[in-house]
C-alpha cells in the first residue's frame, strides 16, 4: 500500500465537515459519500477498493491487523480538525459465506464474523476514543440490518452480527448520552436497497438460503430502494432530535 490518500492533495484545514465511510466504495456506501448533504465536506473511503474521485484509505476490515490503521487515521485526522462535524458511517458488511453454519468454509466464516460482528464494535470504539477530545459535533451511523431482528437461515454470522452492531450501538450511545451526548450513535436498517449485495442474494442457491424467492420477488417487482434515496434519507436521521443509541428501522413492507 502506498499513501493511504492515494495522491489527493486535500484541504482538510478549511473543510468544516469530515466523513470517514467504511464500505464506500460500494453500494450504501458509495451513495452516502455521492449525496454528502454538506457544501464542504472531505470523505475518507475505508475499504479494500477506491471509489472514484474520493480519498481512499486500503484497508480489509476482516483483518484485525487493519483496525489498527484504521484507529491511527481517526486519531490523526480528527485531533487537529476544527471544523463544525465528524461523522464515522460503517457500511461494510458481507453475507459471505451464504450458507448453513458448520457447512461453509470455516476460514471465511471467521472472516465474515470479524467484519460483520467485531469490526464495527472496535472501529466504534477507537472512533470514540479519537474524539474524545474534540469539541466538534461528532456522530456514529451503524448501517444495520432487518436481518438483526429476523431468522434469515443461510445468514447465521450476519444475522448475529447486526444484533451484536445493534446493542453495541444502544449500549455504547446509553454511555454518551450519560457523558453529554458528546457523540451521538444510531444504527439504521435502511431496507432492501438495489446494491450488489442484492446481486449476491439472488445468486445464493435456495438449500443454502431457503429465503431467496423474497428477495428475487421483491427485485422482480421492483420494490427494492435506490441506493442514493436511501442515503438521503440516513442522512437526514442526523438532523433529527433521536435518542442517543437510537437503532431505526426504514423497511418499508410491500402492500
Ligand atoms: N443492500 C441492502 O438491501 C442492505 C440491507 C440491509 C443492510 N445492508 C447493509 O448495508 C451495508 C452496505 O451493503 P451494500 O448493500 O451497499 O453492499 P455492497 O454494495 O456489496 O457494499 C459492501 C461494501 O462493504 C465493503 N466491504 C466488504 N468486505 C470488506 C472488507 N473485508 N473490508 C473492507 N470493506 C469491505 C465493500 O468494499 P470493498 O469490497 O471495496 O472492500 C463495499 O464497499 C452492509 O453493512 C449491509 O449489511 C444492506
Amino acid at each position: 500500500m502506498g499513501s493511504p490518500y492515494n495522491g489527493f492533495s486535500y484541504t482538510a484545514a478549511v473543510m468544516s465537515n469530515l466523513v470517514f465511510i467504511t464500505g464506500g466504495s460500494s453500494g450504501i456506501g458509495a451513495a452516502m459519500a455521492r449525496v454528502v448533504p454538506y457544501s464542504d465536506a472531505r470523505v475518507i473511503n475505508i475499504s479494500r477498493r477506491e471509489l472514484e474521485g474520493y480519498e481512499h484509505f486500503e484497508a480489509d476490515l476482516s483483518d484485525p491487523e487493519a483496525w489498527r490503521g484504521v484507529a491511527d487515521l481517526f486519531a490523526r485526522e480528527i485531533k487537529d480538525f476544527a471544523g463544525e462535524r465528524i461523522v464515522f458511517i460503517h457500511s461494510a458488511g458481507t453475507l459471505q459465506p451464504i450458507g448453513f453454519a458448520g457447512e461453509v468454509p470455516p476460514d471465511a466464516y471467521t472472516r465474515q464474523v470479524l467484519l460483520d460482528s467485531a469490526s464495527p464494535q472496535i472501529l466504534g470504539d477507537a472512533f470514540l476514543h479519537a474524539a474524545r477530545k474534540t469539541q466538534v459535533e461528532c456522530h456514529v451511523v451503524m448501517i444495520s440490518s432487518g436481518a438483526a431482528f429476523t431468522v434469515f437461515e443461510g445468514w447465521s454470522a450476519y444475522c448475529a452480527g447486526k444484533a451484536a452492531m445493534d446493542q453495541w450501538v444502544r449500549t455504547a450511545g446509553a454511555e454518551q448520552a450519560r457523558r453529554g451526548d458528546r457523540c451521538r450513535l444510531l444504527a439504521v436498517a435502511p431496507g432492501i436497497v438495489e446494491t450488489a449485495m442484492q446481486r449476491e442474494i439472488r445468486e445464493a442457491s435456495s438449500d443454502d438460503f431457503p429465503s431467496i424467492e423474497m428477495f428475487v420477488g421483491i427485485h422482480e417487482n421492483d420494490q427494492g430502494r435506490d441506493p442514493e434515496e436511501a442515503a438521503r434519507e440516513i442522512w437526514s436521521l442526523l438532523e433529527r432530535q433521536l435518542e442517543n443509541g437510537a437503532v431505526v428501522d426504514l423497511y418499508v413492507p410491500a402492500d
